[in-house]
């Protein structure tokens, strides 16, 4: 049975309006990647890496991206902030470059609310998206790698693991982003895979040896509740759904569903996995009394 009835859900979630706007002033650049995205200089002050309703990819990967990105914030994992952007006719015509490029032809980005990812870093100078190997354990939040291990297998992300680095005073500080194909893309179901929502370099995950070594973060999912997940898409435009409450209410009744399932899924998984978990305990065997005397 749904915890909380459909209508009840469904009227909580379609009278909800856009929790932080910003005004797009200008486009910067190009940014690499399958969903064409922009850098824009906002009316906050900030730069944004704004996503487009008619991206090539789906138009729903701007709610995976902003309901992704504030679920992993409650669980304490290391985010960017998001914002819905609202982007202008006016600025569209004026820039020849914001255009969706398509095989054949190519197509102004759409108008209207849009996600935006704060940028992280300085946008004059390219924020790190890899680090060298010996690098990687100094991170100062390095353990939260493993946290968006139960972030991703909670929210099926069939993309690999996205992180980018950001140089502080003394240590590069880790924060995840790319929620895109979080929910299984476009698709809003689950396929539970062992191998997906991986990070490139799998040696973070080297200090793995037992279940308890996914915590805090495991508890912190387990005791959320269909309150956290609504809270957390609060303020998600309808048009970036198709003003498909019902589809927004199943995703995330589903995830609430899902919740208590990942450390059973980790714990099957885990022993299964020596190329990502080259240290995983196994269980020990435990010779019956019986036997033990006839040996
Ligand atoms: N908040 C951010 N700060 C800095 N760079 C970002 C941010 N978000 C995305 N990027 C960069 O923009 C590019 C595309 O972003 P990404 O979210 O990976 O989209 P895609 O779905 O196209 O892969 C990547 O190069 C990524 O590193
Ligand atoms: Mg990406």
């Amino acid at each position: 049975m749904p915890t909380v009835p459909f209508e009840t859900r469904d009227a909580r979630i379609a009278f909800n309006r856009p929790s932080s706007n910003v005004r797009a002033l200008k486009q910067i650049r190009r940014m690499r990647g399958g969903s064409q995205s922009h850098l824009m200089k906002c009316s906050d002050g900030n730069y944004y890496v704004v996503k487009f309703q008619n991206n090539p990819q789906h138009k729903r990967i701007l709610v995976n991206e902003f309901l992704g990105t504030r679920l992993a914030e409650k669980m304490g994992l290391p985010t960017t902030p998001c914002a819905i952007v609202r982007v202008s006719e006016t600025l569209i015509a004026q820039t020849s470059n914001l255009v969706v490029e398509l095989p054949r032809y190519r197509v102004p980005c759409s108008a209207g609310l849009q996600f935006g990812s704060r940028y992280v870093g300085n946008p004059s100078s390219k924020t790190l998206q890899t680090l060298p190997r010996y690098e990687l354990p100094h991170v100062s939040n390095s353990s939260a790698f493993v946290g968006m291990v139960v972030f991703d297998k909670w929210v099926c992300n069939i993309d690999g693991r996205q992180f980018l680095f950001e140089l502080g005073h003394k240590a590069y500080t880790m924060v995840a982003i790319d929620q895109g194909f979080c929910f299984y893309g476009g698709e809003w179901n689950f396929h539970d895979a062992p191998m997906w929502g991986f990070c490139w370099d799998k040696s973070v995950y080297r200090g793995v040896k037992s279940i308890e070594d996914f915590e805090p973060w495991l508890s912190r999912l387990e005791g959320f509740n269909m309150d956290t997940i609504v809270e957390a898409a609060d303020g998600i435009p309808t048009e970036w759904y198709d003003h498909d409450a019902s589809a927004l209410g199943r995703l995330l009744e589903q995830l609430n569903r899902r919740r208590k399932k990942i450390r059973q899924l980790l714990v099957e998984w885990g022993p299964k996995l020596p190329l990502i978990f080259p240290h995983w305990e196994m269980p020990k065997l435990t010779v019956p009394v019986s036997l033990r005397q006839t040996a």
